[in-house]
This record gives C-alpha cells, structure tokens and sequence, in this order.
C-alpha cells in the first residue's frame, strides 16, 4: 500500500504552524512560525497584529514545511485546516490559504477542529485504543472529553468560567510576568512552598466540570491584601500553591472520570498539557492502574499544525470533505 501525507494548516491563535504527516501517526515535517515576540508588550495576543503575521508568514511556512519534508504537493493527498475555533480573522487566513493551496494543485481539503487537533496530537505517540478519556487544557479550553471511537467526542465535563490557561496566563499578569505566563508560572512553583492555601472549585460532587477564575481572583485577592498590611509574600510560593490548587482538581477529576468510563487510554491535550506540576500529578494518579497515560512532547501540547495534520488524515480517510464554501468558524462546536 501507498504512504498517505496529509499537509496540515494552523493559524487559530498566535501561531503560524503548516506540517506534514505520513499514515495519520509519523511526523514528516513540523514548522511553526511564533509571534509571541509581538504580542508580549500588549501582555496577550492582539488579534488584529496576529492576523496580519498570518498573511506575511503563511505561505512562507507552507514552502519550508515541504522544503523540510522534501516533497512537492504532487505527492500530498489532502490539506487539512483548522476551521475553528479560534479568532476569526486569524483563522480566515489559513482556511484561504488552504482553499487556494487546495484549488491550485486539485487536493480536498479538510477541516478540522482545533481541539481535535490538540487530542490527535498524541496519535503521533502512541495508537489510540477506545474507549478513551482526554483532558484537554489549553489557553481557551477546559475539558474532559470522552471518545468511544475516532471522531466521537463526548464532553462530559468543561470549565464554568475560565480555561486553566487563561487563568495561568491571568495570574502571571498579577505577578508582573510576561505573556504568555504559564511556562513561568510552573518553572517559579518548583522553587516555592505550597504554604498558601487559595480555593479549590470541586463543584457538585457528581460533576466533572472545572472552576478556575475563584482561584485566580483568589490570588489577586491574597496579593492586594498583602500588600495593605504590608506582609511580604513570595511569588514562588504565590506560583507554587496557586499550581497545586488547579493541578489538584484537574488531576482528581480526570482520575475519578477514567474510572467510572472504565477507559484504555488517558490522553492530556493543549498547552498546559506542557505543565510539569500537571504531569507529575497525574503520573502520580495513574501508577499502577490499568490505564495507559498519553502526554504528548513538548512541542506538541502548544500550538502546532501536526496535530491538525493527525486529525485531518482521520476525518479524510472516514469521507470528511469540505468545499470552496468552508469559512472560518471562531465558536465551532466539537
Ligand atoms: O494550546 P495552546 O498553545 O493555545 C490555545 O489553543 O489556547 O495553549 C496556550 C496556553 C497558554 O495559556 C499558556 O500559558 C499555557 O497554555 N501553557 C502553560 C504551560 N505552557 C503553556 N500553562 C502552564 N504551564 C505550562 N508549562
Ligand atoms: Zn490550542
């Protein structure tokens, strides 16, 4: 049989990102373009600024990822694009970019939703085996996400408020530190005490849904008040209890819902999948249960067209065609 590539595209959020997988698992190719640099001195990404990096960068990142590869689109099958969700403008120029790639060299094209993508990253691991619980924890997202089978994504439970990302990042800004904070965060919590005792938001007891902005206002809080009656507090010790208060709930919930699904696999996904604290925790929780534990690498938590590549290759092979008409959707719905 012949190998399959797929050629991915990414322009959701911050990052232009174009790769290639072979067969749905291997990794061919994988380029990202950052624009934190630009986005830093405004503490958060600027939609406007991230779209236009998008334009300037995009087919240059499409060149490299082929050069990298050392193919020719002759020898891709299909081009996959995140279509949503994600910032409207931002997206609009991978879809375009991905359409007149598409129309040029006669390829389908496929969308693909981008927290599909974060979860198909870790089939570039490991294969899937069914049926599976994924934790997906990112700058926009807070879920749990059962799957039965490729493509089937049940929520079984999501964040109330803030994304864990989002209140990472929101915490940093707090504590003066550059965007995007969470890295930061997890590197200060390993040289802090957990000596501060900030909320955990378990909700019901049936639910397995997460709360994130009662600590963070919690932090905010704390430092204020602090500061009025002039106590001194450490921001490693801020990082490190404020750390163990969202990687608690995140990795109890996670553990408690793997059990009663009665999953294989328990696969984490998004950028604060990248979290130390986090994935010590849950190595922690599932030592010696029958239960395997997928964290992606690094470089494949955070933003990356891989990942869209991986999913798109299942959607493609299971009939998932878009058409000339596919648009950027910033709300799509998994
Ligand atoms: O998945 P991602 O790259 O973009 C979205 O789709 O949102 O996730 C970005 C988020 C940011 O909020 C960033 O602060 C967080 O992931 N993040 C981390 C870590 N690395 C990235 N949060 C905690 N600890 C980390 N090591
Ligand atoms: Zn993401």
């Amino acid at each position: 049989e012949q190998d399959q590539y797929i050629l991915g595209i990414e322009t959701s959020c911050d990052e232009t990102a174009v790769a290639i997988v072979k067969n749905g698992t291997e990794l061919v190719a994988n380029v990202v373009a950052s624009q934190i640099e630009s986005h830093k001195r405004f503490g958060g990404v600027v939609p406007e600024i991230a779209s236009r990096h998008h334009v300037e960068q995009v087919t240059h990142v499409i060149e490299e990822a082929l050069e990298k590869a050392d193919m020719t689109m002759e020898e891709i099958e299909a081009i996959a694009v995140t279509e949503g969700p994600g910032l409207v403008g931002a997206l609009l120029i991978g879809v375009n970019a991905a359409k007149a790639l598409a129309f040029a060299h006669s390829k389908p094209l496929v969308g693909v939703h981008h927290i599909a993508g974060h979860i198909y990253a870790n089939r570039l691991q490991k294969e899937f085996q069914f049926p599976l619980l994924s934790l997906v924890v990112s700058g926009g997202h807070t879920e749990l996400i059962h799957m039965k089978d490729h493509g089937e994504f049940e929520i079984i439970g999501e964040t109330r408020d803030d994304a864990a990302g989002e209140a990472y990042d929101k915490v940093a800004r707090t504590l003066k530190l550059p965007y995007p904070g969470g890295p930061h965060i997890d590197r200060m919590a390993h040289e802090g005490e957990t000596n501060i005792d900030f909320p955990r938001a378990w909700l019901e007891s049936d639910s397995y849904d997460f709360s994130f902005s009662g600590p963070k206002s919690s932090v905010i809080n704390t430092l204020h008040n602090a500061k009025q009656r002039g106590v001194e507090l450490k921001d490693v010790d801020i990082a490190a209890s404020f750390q163990q208060s969202v990687v608690e709930v995140l990795s109890t919930k996670t553990h408690k819902a793997a059990k009663e699904y009665g999953v294989n696999q328990v696969i984490v996904a998004g950028g604060v999948a990248a979290n130390k604290g986090l994935r010590e925790a849950l190595e922690q929780k599932f030592e010696g249960e029958d239960m395997e534990l997928l964290i992606p690498p690094l470089h494949l938590c955070t933003d990356n067209a891989a990942m869209i590549a991986a999913a798109g290759t299942v959607a493609y092979n299971s009939g998932h065609r878009a058409g000339w008409d596919l648009n950027g959707n910033p709300s799509l719905s998994l």
